[in-house]
């Protein structure tokens, strides 16, 4: 899906991988979170999107809110995100394609979520968490490899939406526009990480559509003018 493979030229640079350990993560409790992809206009490539409702949106970013949800992820230590996201993708990927306990095969769904934390140090590795949103048929009982499972509150999400090829240096642009229109409003979000989503596959070439999210904490604020002059 876009989210990896759209990075594989140049973007992904793990040097170090952890053991590949797949681990089962609850995000969001989880039926009805998950539906057909025609519910939404830009998640269009796989049968099942993840879904979600808009709290409140403004010309720079949009609000929503994720019902609880459950993925399979796999960790990789790096330096940068760039090349090797394309081993911690393929590794998730053998999961999904019959190397689990139950030998089934599981649809690729969207989107695919990397988790990056808050560069701090350029030259300090950084653990970047990869997740493939699991169907609705194993949202309650996915197939082993479950080594553990990580809870994590529902959450509402600050979103900025962006087309094209989700390379690092784009991302970077897209969170950095993010939080400084969240820094305007005095928006609460947690500034250790943000998610970077992808809905296509590399075959998409056009109105590929990728994300930025900040979970936010408290109330969502949504203040921003409409008019594009606003934005300085
Ligand atoms: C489609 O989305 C709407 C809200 O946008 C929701 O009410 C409805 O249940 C969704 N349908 C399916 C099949 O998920
Ligand atoms: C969405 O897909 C479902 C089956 O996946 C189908 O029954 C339904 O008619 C579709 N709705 C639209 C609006 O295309
Ligand atoms: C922000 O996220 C980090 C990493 O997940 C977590 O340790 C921290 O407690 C969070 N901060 C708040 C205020 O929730």
């Amino acid at each position: 899906m876009g989210c990896v493979t759209s990075l594989t030229p140049g973007c992904l640079h793990f040097r170090v991988y952890l053991p590949g350990l797949l681990v089962l993560m609850l995000m969001v409790t989880a039926k009805g979170s998950i539906g057909p992809s025609n519910n939404s206009s830009f998640c269009t490539e796989s049968k099942e999107c993840l879904l979600f409702d808009v709290v409140c949106k403004t010309g720079e970013y949009e609000v929503r809110h994720y019902d609880p949800s459950r993925w399979v992820s796999t960790d990789a230590e790096a330096y940068f995100m760039g090349v090797g996201a394309a081993m911690a993708f393929r590794r998730l990927f053998k999961y999904i394609s019959g190397a689990n306990e139950e030998a089934v095969n599981i649809d690729m769904t969207a989107p695919v979520l990397v988790k990056i934390p808050e560069e701090r140090n350029m030259w300090e590795p950084a653990v970047y968490t990869l997740s493939f949103l699991l169907p609705s048929e194993y949202q309650e009982n996915p197939p082993k490899p479950t080594t553990e499972k990580e809870n994590m509150p529902e959450m509402n999400v600050y979103v900025r939406s962006y087309g094209g090829w989700m390379l690092s240096l784009t991302s970077r642009l897209h969170s950095h526009l993010l939080t400084r229109a969240l820094d305007r409003v005095r928006a609460s979000y947690n500034s250790s990480y943000h998610y970077c989503l992808g809905y296509d596959s590399p075959m998409k070439l056009l109105d590929r559509h990728n994300e930025i999210w900040y979970v936010a904490e408290g109330e969502p604020v949504c203040s921003v003018p409409q008019h594009p002059a606003s934005a300085s």
